[in-house]
């Protein structure tokens, strides 16, 4: 495990590690991994209890595996796994990314936003930018795609790849499998709703 740099491998989790393909994926993320600016996901929360380090790092890996099943490209489901949420404003406030560069990670957040500028329908495309503005070396239509479109059927456009379906489903799994339990969807789902009708009325 010399190869490995230890201060990256700490804060993945084990079972990624020592997966037989680790070394595989690794080589093919290693550089977004050590990325300054993708290191500062490990601040934001993706959901109440997992960062979006995290969460995207199960993604690609995920999604590496399955691109060998579906005879993908693994390199685009990797690089798009791991960048699908690399977007540049926060949803999820925590005290150290308020502190961080003082708070340009949580600016947007706390404005007014008409229903379809909420963070469900805008990260993807946030991100889709944000990965070339760090990553110009990466730019890839399938990588772009995959990212623009995770977020479908609720962003409506399909992805055109098949690396995108990949991404938006093993997301969607992934997604669901962080959640608590069915009380916290739930609260979930009433609150945003709720929020959601609030700012259709004042339209
Ligand atoms: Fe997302
Ligand atoms: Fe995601």
């Amino acid at each position: 495990m010399n190869y490995y740099d230890n201060n990256i491998i700490k804060y993945i989790d084990a079972s990624i590690v020592l997966n037989p393909f680790f070394d595989e994926w690794y080589r093919i993320v290693e550089d977004i991994l050590r990325n300054p600016e993708f290191q500062k996901r490990k601040l934001f929360m993706h959901h109440h209890n997992i960062t979006v380090w995290d969460h995207s790092i199960l993604v690609s890996f995920k999604a590496f595996m399955a691109s060998k099943y579906f005879k993908a490209d693994k390199r685009v489901c990797a690089i798009a796994g791991l960048l699908h949420d690399f977007y540049s404003q926060a949803w999820i406030s925590t005290p150290e990314l308020e502190k961080l560069e003082n708070g340009k990670y949580t600016t947007l957040m706390k404005e007014k936003k008409p229903w379809y500028k909420m963070h469900g329908f805008t990260h993807a495309k946030d991100a889709s930018i944000n990965y070339v503005k760090y990553f110009p070396k990466l730019e890839d239509k399938k990588i772009t795609n995959a990212i623009l479109r995770h977020m479908f059927p609720l962003n409506i456009i399909p992805p055109r790849y098949k690396e995108g379906l990949i991404i938006t489903t093993v997301d969607k799994l992934s997604s669901v499998r962080e959640l608590p339990s069915i009380t916290y969807v739930s609260k979930k789902v009433i609150h945003k709703t709720y929020a959601i009708l609030s700012n259709v009325n004042r339209i």
